[in-house]
């Protein structure tokens, strides 16, 4: 029997709703065919987003969408996207697949879609291969209310009225595919090319964010942070957030398995990967505090979920993944992760939303499937805007070797806008139940609600098959008085508890 303490009078943060935020790149069947299909399509839709997937996405209650990349932002050229799109450049979408990027969902897609969804806006601007007047004029084309060239060009494209963008990316991977550079170079760059993108509106404030490090990177945060913050007190306050970028490859990069098709020992291996991202967070906040004592710099952690070998016979260029059991854990743990440090985590975005790397929803033609993935993001939308609290779970180490020894159980706790106590658990053993005693201090449970997402940890939703996973009614616990809930976690699942005091 394991104990999990809940102090439901100690709040330690804000869960920010961006937590549970996504990303969508024009990368293979993600942007054109998941989301987009164009309005003369047989798909049903409203102005070419796919209803389908729209109302997916809206019960998820997505709150942030990052967009256009990823690698491709910084060859994006956003005035390509704007206009009659039978006059829009083509392009060779040289990073994914080399296929035709015909530019018919641009920035007025985008913001549509983000409407549609009702979620906050994260563009990411081109600092790679762009200039800072391009990025600025991006700006002003979005936000700017009033007369200037880009308001005029916005009004003339249909649209009169500014949109809000709540945050904006300054480049992408600059250590990597955004431009190959040393960290000190690209702080200098980021002071400079941030200064133009401006809050044209009172009170309306874009949230800039600073391209942060590759995985274990901490060279890259300390030179950037350093060439930021050895300034003059006046430009503090030039970064709203860093970024972190962090896949899970349980082969490495060169093989990185199957997605579907998994021994015990990759099953640890993948969740052990995965608890990498505490390390992380922790070690890139220790660097960050030396520069922002005051925390005002939020860690984004705009790319983070699994990363296989693609679908045999998929387009490699593509990144069309499966999404298993396995993946449902690693989403449970990530958010548990993320949640803990909600002090310093302020927004994350999982890679990405439709049919690439670790999607919440695949789509064949008309058809459409929800992954296990987002059965777990649809268990803990009700972290969404809560305040954590402090908890505590007894755990063992398991494992079948050595090297990837991981904790049984990992977890989070809050208290939700409802008033409930929502806690989230997450059993990474394949084959072994556990016994948890929920206790919470100095308190009765008058109510208690259950949802589990779980099952063999190959189980996955196929077209024909799609409902193999889903969020099923949790009833595996017993109330015992004063507080302490006895349940039972399956092997393999992720749970989800709403308890009313
Ligand atoms: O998500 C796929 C790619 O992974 C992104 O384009 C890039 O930023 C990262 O390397």
């Amino acid at each position: 029997m394991f104990k999990l303490c809940i102090n439901p009078k100690s709040h330690k943060g804000h869960i920010n709703p961006e937590l549970q935020g996504h990303f969508a790149e024009h990368l293979g069947r993600g942007i054109y065919e998941g989301l987009y299909v164009k309005e003369d399509s047989g798909i049903e839709n409203i102005n070419g987003m796919r209803k389908d997937v729209v109302d997916a996405l809206k019960e998820l209650k997505v709150p942030v969408l990052r967009w256009p990349g990823g690698c491709f932002a910084d060859e994006y050229h956003w005035k390509d996207g704007i206009g009659p799109k039978e006059s829009r450049k083509k392009m060779i979408n040289t990073h994914w697949g080399g296929v035709v990027e015909d530019n018919s969902f641009g920035t007025h897609e985008f913001m549509e879609l983000c409407d549609q969804v009702s979620c906050k806006k994260y563009v990411n601007g081109n600092l790679g291969s762009g200039t800072v007047q391009e990025m600025s004029e991006w700006v002003e084309y979005m936000t700017f209310e009033g007369v200037s060239p880009m308001a005029d060009l916005r009004e003339k494209n249909g649209h009169k009225n500014p949109w809000k963008v709540d945050y904006f990316g300054v480049g992408n991977e600059n250590w990597g595919c955004g431009g190959n550079m040393p960290p000190e170079f690209y702080g200098n760059l980021y002071r400079r090319y941030q200064t133009y993108i401006r809050d044209y509106k009172q009170g309306e404030h874009i949230n800039k964010i600073a391209c942060g490090a590759n995985v274990d990177d901490y060279n890259w945060t300390e030179g950037v942070m350093k060439t930021c913050f050895d300034s003059p007190a006046w430009l503090h306050g030039f970064m709203d957030g860093i970024s972190l970028h962090y896949y899970t490859h349980p082969g490495g990069w060169e093989n990185k398995g199957s997605a579907t098709d998994f021994t015990e020992e990759e099953w640890y291996r993948t969740l052990g990967k995965t608890l990498f991202m505490e390390t992380l967070i922790s070690k890139h906040q220790a660097i960050m505090d030396k520069y922002d004592k005051e925390h005002k710099v939020g860690i984004i952690v705009d790319e983070w979920g699994t990363w296989y070998d693609c679908e045999p016979g998929t387009n490699p260029g593509f990144l069309y993944q499966q999404n298993t059991i396995r993946d449902a854990l690693v989403a449970g743990i990530n958010l548990n992760i993320f949640n803990k440090h909600c002090d310093r985590v302020k927004m994350a975005n999982i890679a990405q939303m439709i049919n690439v790397l670790q999607a919440v929803i695949l789509t064949d033609g008309e058809k459409m499937i929800k992954t296990p993935t987002y059965h777990v993001f649809n268990m803990y939308k009700y972290h969404q805007d809560a305040e954590l609290l402090e908890s505590f779970i007894e755990t063992k180490e398991i494992g079948v070797t050595e090297e990837y020894q991981v904790p049984n159980l990992t977890e989070s706790v809050s208290l939700g806008t409802d008033g409930k106590i929502h806690a989230t658990v997450t059993n990474l053993s394949c084959t072994e139940d556990y016994e948890v005693k929920v206790m919470v201090a100095d308190s009765e449970v008058k109510e208690i609600a259950g949802q589990i997402v779980g099952g063999e940890m190959h189980l996955h939703n196929t077209f024909e098959e799609p409902e193999n996973v889903v969020v099923k009614e949790f009833k595996d616990y017993n109330n015992l008085g004063n507080g302490e809930i006895l349940i039972k976690i399956p092997a393999s699942s992720v749970i989800h508890l709403a308890m009313t005091l």
